[in-house]
């Protein structure tokens, strides 16, 4: 079974969020189960320079008038797993992120740089001859990947089919109709019953209601944008397609994410040596120039600072604990109001509360390692990542009851690894709060939660049987 797996981010190559996580852990997964997966990313700025010589290279002409489209092949160092990179200097060597410049603004030429790259992807998928290799199977994630489906949906052939999989609706990669020409996609596509989205259009869109299969990346998420609250303006659209939609939870990459081996930490520990989490709750102070008390708690964030991560109710929620001795550790990057906030609440407790603003994988892992609870009070979470890394370093979650925290997270019961609350409001989580320091007040009780917690089996193994069985189901 041959799958091309288009991703606009992949770790450890580009990493803004959880989609990175998945595209470069879930093809490579899949691949030990002999799934011949093969990747494909734009070839941003340094990229190449992290990955081994390319092997191969086509020119697939200029049909943007933005400079020619070239693909290359080389593979992951690690994982040996192939990567196609889609090459134009014109649209992708530029410096900041992979969709913001270095002011956080969306380049203004979004819709066109992400076209192209569908562009190429749809290519292969219809044309594989051009290269040597065709997929049985297009698998598309998100936004910037959708145009693929529009562009096989407009050549009118038959081609392989289409997963596309839905990490994050709120980024509907809508642009205005009046840019619609700069993508080279006929204007029949543009229906209500197409690629119509009040009054603009969406590549997301396209990505729905041309795939053969929609998945999404817990099955409560893929409940809820069902419904207009959690469905973004695409609940009708999702509704209508909803017989071709599922949810297959995230996994977790144990090989980057395990206490036992994580070349980050300060000290290694698991199951059996948990009393050694605590040096790296000590070693987490002193880098953070907080005073070193192994026994309060220490509440955690590791997130992007946006609307949807519920930060804004953290402060409010948090005080009480503060004023009882507690201390809090984020990092996070993102909204320059909630950045301002935190650094408003660190001046207000500079020997409890440590700010980082930005991004650093190396101290995310420390953070994860050293902390006792991890706040994630979300609006809506597809997913997440962060709480099933949290779990696998005996960091007990606290988490908003929505999508993929409701499906990995309990308070009650034999697998009661953390807390769970109903309404992102503070009193809510300020309640789940004051349950988490009860718990932790009482050290065998805790100790209890964490176990539950590590031995909770989030490995992408779990969960490659299904998307097997889907693809299989969509190839015959
Ligand atoms: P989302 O994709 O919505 O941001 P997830 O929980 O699925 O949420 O994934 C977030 C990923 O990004 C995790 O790997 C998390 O550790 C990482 N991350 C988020 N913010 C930062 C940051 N400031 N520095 C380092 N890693 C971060
Ligand atoms: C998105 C979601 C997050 C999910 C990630 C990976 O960024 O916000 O919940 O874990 O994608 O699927």
């Amino acid at each position: 079974m041959k799958i091309l797996f288009a991703s606009s981010e992949i770790h450890p190559l580009i990493k803004t969020g959880g989609l990175a996580d998945v595209a470069g852990a879930l093809p490579v997964a899949l691949r030990s189960k002999e799934i011949d997966v093969k990747l494909i990313m734009p070839a941003y700025q340094g990229i190449l320079e992290k990955l081994p010589p390319v092997k191969n290279s086509t020119n697939l002409g200029n049909p943007f008038g933005c400079g020619d489209l070239i693909l290359l092949e080389t593979q992951l160092a690690d994982s040996n797993t192939p990567i196609y990179l889609v090459q134009c200097q014109n649209l992708f060597e530029r410096d900041a992120g992979p969709y913001l410049d270095i002011y956080g603004q969306d380049f203004g030429d979004n819709d066109i740089r992400f076209a192209a790259f569908s562009w190429v992807c749809a290519l292969i998928t219809q044309h594989g001859t051009l290269i040597g290799w065709q997929p049985d199977l297009l698998h598309l994630n998100d936004w910037q990947t959708g145009y693929a489906a529009a562009y096989l949906a407009a050549w009118r052939l038959n081609h392989p089919p289409i997963v596309t999989t839905v990490h994050n609706l709120r980024y509907n990669g809508s642009f205005p109709i009046e840019r619609f020409d700069e993508v080279r996609l006929p204007h029949d596509l543009l229906s209500i019953h197409g690629m119509e989205f009040y009054g603009r259009y969406s590549s997301l869109k396209a990505g729905l209601v041309f795939a053969d299969a929609i998945t999404t990346v817990s099955p409560t998420y893929a409940h809820e944008i069902l419904t207009p609250t959690y469905g973004d303006g695409l609940d009708g659209t999702l509704r209508a397609q909803s017989n071709k939609l599922s949810g297959i939870l995230n996994g977790v990459d144990y090989n980057e994410w395990s206490p036992s081996i994580d070349p980050f930490i300060h000290t290694h520990y698991d199951l059996h040596s948990l009393d050694n989490k605590q040096q790296n709750k000590l070693a987490l102070q002193r880098e953070n120039g907080l005073p070193e008390s192994p026994n309060i708690p220490v509440f955690g964030v590791v997130s992007r600072l946006t609307e949807q991560k519920g930060l804004d109710l953290i402060p409010a929620a948090i005080e009480p604990a503060l004023k009882q001795g507690a201390m809090f550790i984020l990092l996070g990057s993102g909204d320059k109001g909630l950045e301002q906030q935190y650094l408003d609440l660190q001046a207000r407790y500079p020997d409890q509360v440590s700010i980082r603003i930005g991004y650093d994988e190396a101290y995310s892992h420390r953070l994860q390692a050293g902390i006792d609870m991890l706040l994630i009070p979300s609006r809506f979470e597809p997913c997440g990542l962060t709480q099933l890394y949290a779990l696998k370093y005996g960091t007990l979650p606290i988490v908003r009851r929505t999508g993929g925290l409701a499906d990995t997270v309990f308070e009650e019961g034999h697998h009661a690894n953390g807390f769970v609350f109903n309404h992102a409001t503070a009193e809510d989580l300020r309640s789940a709060i004051d349950r988490s320091l009860v718990a932790f007040s009482d050290l065998s009780t805790w100790r209890t939660l964490q176990i539950q917690a590590m031995t909770q089996d989030h490995s992408w193994e779990r969960v490659t049987e299904q998307w097997i069985n889907l693809y299989e189901s969509l190839i015959n």
